[in-house]
């Protein structure tokens, strides 16, 4: 699996990550939203370079114009709740995208350990299909990875393209192992932050990006 940072170059995408992270700016969830759809347009601007094209031809008013235009189609995935709007970044970059979305939550399990509950999936067939999956935190890895398989009964991707905003190396060696067998497999990032403390958040990460989209949930077996 090819890892790729995109904050290792210096371009805009740092901006929005930098007010997703500072906790006055992220209070606003209008524009925390905002910032996490744009670094969905820019990391797909990225991945876009990576898909494969076709020479077309355009008529223009005036003649024919040859144009390199995707010859791939693409499934745009995500989990929800957190994962919507960088979705709908990437959603407005590839347009006509097909999309499917799933829902994974975090319990403790009878041993006492995290685990990754998957319920909900709604999904095109993403054979032969080059597959973005969105989800901005990549904590423990484990939701990527239940997501993932989830998302392989719907077909074999052509290539798939897993794209979060903050990931752990904890989280990249786990998706790594359990995608040993994938070999068309690419991760990108806008940031690698070293640790996740006790409650599995991201440190320093931004704290829990479905609430600052969303608002806080509350747990029914909290009240
Ligand atoms: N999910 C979040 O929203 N934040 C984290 O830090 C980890 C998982």
């Amino acid at each position: 699996m090819k890892v790729i940072n995109l904050s290792e170059q210096n371009s805009v995408l740092n901006m929005y990550l930098r007010e997703i992270r500072d906790v006055d700016i992220q209070k606003d969830s209008l524009r925390f939203r905002q910032n996490i759809e744009r670094i969905g347009e820019v990391m797909a601007i990225e991945v876009s370079k990576a898909l494969s094209y076709q020479p077309t031809d355009v008529q223009t008013p005036l003649g024919i114009a040859k144009v390199h235009t995707i010859s791939d189609s693409i499934v745009l995935a995500t989990i929800l709740r957190a994962g919507l709007p960088l979705h709908q970044g990437f959603l407005n970059i590839f347009d006509h995208a097909e999309n499917a979305f799933l829902s994974a939550y975090r319990r403790v399990g009878k041993d006492g350990e995290l685990e990754i509950v998957a319920e909900y999936m709604a999904a095109p067939s993403i054979d032969g299909k080059v597959l973005i999956v969105a989800d901005p935190m990549l904590a423990t890895g484990m939701s990527m990875e239940v997501g993932y398989q989830a998302l392989l009964k719907h077909g074999k991707p052509k290539h798939t393209h897993l794209c979060c905003a903050i990931a752990t190396p904890q989280a990249i060696e786990c998706v790594r192992g359990a995608l040993s067998d994938s070999p068309d497999v690419t991760l990108w990032c806008a940031a690698v932050d070293p640790v996740l403390n006790e409650k599995k958040y991201i440190v320093p990460g931004l704290g829990d990006a479905g609430d600052l989209c969303y608002g806080i949930k509350i747990h029914l077996s909290d009240r």
